[in-house]
């Protein structure tokens, strides 16, 4: 008899999301984009077509330069005064939770599409905390996601920790007596579970803990500490009258560093500011750049120049030395990004995570010693200024890595099984 499936699992992540469902008890992830388990959580007001676009169509729309609005990592929106802020788009007027689900609502149709089911429920992943310690914010992010899953048409939705369903997908790695502590760095947050194996088939629990840093913020540290110099960040700026100066303000260059906020940066206002630094610029060059990138729309072009950047940085390659090709912005400007800069730059992030990590061992009194195991996942993790922040505060554990970018969405389609039971 064929079973009927309705509860769709689904990793709606900061840089890419995952899909997939219960078959018999067991999970199993569905094809998203060609030959893809997963993909890119991003989004493409296409104003030319008058359609939205979604993974990676979204991208190749911005790199060919279509007339619209890209968007991306806008899952770090969640709890915030901008979810609820409606505006026209395509003639509609909508806000952020329509438009996240527009995206969720596109994956239930592509896996329903695959499977031949329909998924009334969905079991969602969240990271731990949203907004690290700000309570406010983080129940506000899960009211916030539920509304999105309400939006995409799924009757109900249910919960699970991030971290806690990379556990899942991990147990059966374990041997007796190991204390595992999964490390799941993604493109928005860290998160962090500390478990055994169960006296069943089952995990055993002991905490999970979270932290609001990951892969994009890595990207806008470097972004600020080596492309937005080039832009005029730091540069003196003379007085209309007299003959002193100032820096440049911080505030536009902070925000084109930072991928959700980029969108926002488009507006005839923060044009006109820029316009006005580079009239009165002592190195107008560079503040002609930051004009040129409002102008034309090049915000997520350097983002995505500073992340390949980056892992370019993290996997050295000795016949073609890590840089930031910034040839959006001008023929031939490079900015070398050597291994040791890199980790220069994010040495105080690892730590921050590291740190969480050992909190996170603290909160159930167990110290990092005692840490048999650290299981690595998420895009982020496979960063080596990681492993040697983690290493050196868990000298006991092993080290393994979980399938990086699918080990959360493996864990959700088994727990989908029982979600709502
Ligand atoms: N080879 C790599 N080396 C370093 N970083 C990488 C590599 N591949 C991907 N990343 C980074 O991993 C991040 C995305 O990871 P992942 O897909 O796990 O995040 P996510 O699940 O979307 O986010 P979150 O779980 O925080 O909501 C991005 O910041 C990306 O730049
Ligand atoms: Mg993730």
């Amino acid at each position: 008899m064929a079973q009927t499936f309705s509860t769709l699992a689904v990793d709606f992540g900061t840089s890419n999301s995952a899909v997939g469902y219960a078959i018999e008890g067991q999970g199993r992830l569905i094809e998203m984009e060609a030959g893809g388990m997963t993909l890119p959580t991003a989004l493409f007001i296409d104003s030319y077509e008058k359609k939205l676009v979604y993974g990676s169509p979204a991208q190749e729309a911005l790199i060919a330069g279509v007339e619209g609005r890209y968007m991306r990592a806008l899952k770090s929106l969640l709890g915030t005064a901008l979810m609820r802020e409606s505006r026209m788009v395509l003639g509609r007027r909508m806000d952020f939770i329509a438009l996240f689900g527009g995206f969720l609502a596109e994956l239930k149709a592509r896996a329903e599409a695959a499977t031949g089911q329909t998924f009334t429920h969905a079991l969602s992943g969240r990271p731990v905390l949203f907004h690290s310690a700000n309570e406010a914010r983080n129940a506000q992010a899960l009211v916030d996601l539920r509304e999105c899953y309400q939006a995409a048409g799924f009757e109900d939705v249910a919960f699970m920790a991030e971290p806690a369903a990379a556990a899942l997908a991990n147990r059966d790695t374990l041997e007796a007596g190991d204390l595992a502590l999964i490390v799941d760095i993604g493109g928005g947050t860290s998160d962090f579970t500390l478990f055994r194996q169960g006296a069943q088939d089952g995990i055993d629990i002991l905490v999970s803990h979270g932290l609001r840093l990951g892969g994009t913020n890595f990207d806008r540290e470097i972004s600020l500490d080596q492309v937005m110099p080039v832009l005029g960040l730091g540069s003196q700026i003379r007085h209309v009258f007299g003959d002193e100066s100032h820096a440049a303000p911080q505030s536009i260059f902070d925000d084109l560093a930072t991928w959700q906020k980029i969108p926002f940066l488009y507006t005839h206002e923060t044009r006109r500011a820029a316009a006005d630094l580079a009239k009165y610029a002592e190195q107008p060059e560079l503040l002609n750049r930051l004009v040129m990138v409002l102008e034309e729309e090049l915000g997520h072009d350097i983002a995505f120049a500073v992340e390949a950047g980056k892992i370019a940085a993290n996997t050295p390659n000795a016949s073609a030395p890590p840089e930031i090709k910034l040839g959006v912005l001008e023929r031939d400007l490079r900015l070398p990004l050597p291994a040791a800069m890199l980790m220069a730059i994010l040495s105080d992030m690892a730590a921050e995570i590291a740190e969480t990590a050992v909190e996170t061992a603290t909160m159930a009194q167990i110290e990092p010693s005692q840490v048999t195991r650290l299981i690595l996942v998420g895009g982020s993790s496979l960063m080596g200024v990681i492993e040697t922040a983690l290493q050196s505060r868990f000298p006991q554990a092993t080290m393994q890595r979980g399938s990086a970018l699918t080990a959360i969405i493996d864990g959700l389609a088994i727990a989908s099984a029982s979600a709502f039971d």
